[in-house]
């Protein structure tokens, strides 16, 4: 496996163009982006965060994640505009060694920036590392009514390989399904599948 803060070095902080102009820099979270990151996930509706399965607007859980950020279990990618986080993926190695050839995505973005392209820079990036560390599925969990995501996954390929019922409940307690999708990556150096 590549070392994955040698290609982080490499490859970050990149700047792309979203399909209206916009300037958009990436690069991972860094400590400092605290308040930032926060500030992201309120701009986000309630229905919109049930795949984080954590209460992303308290700001105990954001300090809590940036207490225990750690590349090498989850990769967090921001997307900037202006100073500002306008999206955010993710990419979780599994801890397990029967599904250490996988990554978990997880993606955002902020309403705003939507429908421009963003989502499918932050998940082809994370596809990137995610070949380049030498993983070989990518999963993502999706809720249903969020079709939009299902649509985008669909898109970059991901197949849909179960339904997980009532898989996770919110706050008020309402349950919701999961879909989950995967992606079996081609090697490095291959073309994409
Ligand atoms: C899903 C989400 C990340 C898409 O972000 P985005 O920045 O709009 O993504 P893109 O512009 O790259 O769109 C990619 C694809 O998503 C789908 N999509 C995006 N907007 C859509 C819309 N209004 N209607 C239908 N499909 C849409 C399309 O397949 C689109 O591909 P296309 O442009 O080639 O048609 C965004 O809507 C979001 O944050 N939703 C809430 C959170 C969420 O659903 N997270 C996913 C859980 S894993």
């Amino acid at each position: 496996m590549n070392n994955l803060a040698t290609i982080l070095v490499q490859t970050y902080p990149r700047k792309v163009k979203l399909e209206d102009g916009t300037a958009i820099t990436l690069r991972p979270l860094l400590k400092d982006d605290e308040q930032a990151f926060l500030a992201y996930f309120q701009s986000l509706a309630p229905e919109e965060r049930v795949d984080l399965k954590e209460e992303v607007t308290d700001p105990k859980v954001i300090e809590n994640w940036m207490e225990t950020l750690d590349y090498d279990v989850m990769l967090p990618l921001v997307a900037l505009h202006e100073n500002r986080i306008v999206g955010a993926a993710s990419l979780r190695f599994s801890l397990s060694a029967w599904t250490r050839h996988q990554g978990q995505v997880n993606l955002s973005t902020d309403p705003r920036y939507r429908a421009k392209g963003l989502g499918t820079l932050l998940i082809q990036n994370l596809e990137e590392v995610a070949v380049k560390v030498g993983l070989e599925q990518l999963t993502a969990e999706v809720p249903p009514e969020l079709t939009k995501a299902f649509y985008l996954f669909e898109k970059l390929r991901f197949q849909k390989a179960a339904v997980l019922p009532g898989f996770v409940m919110d706050a008020a307690g309402h349950e919701s399904d999961i879909v989950l999708m995967i992606k079996t990556l081609a090697p490095a150096g291959m073309a994409a599948a």
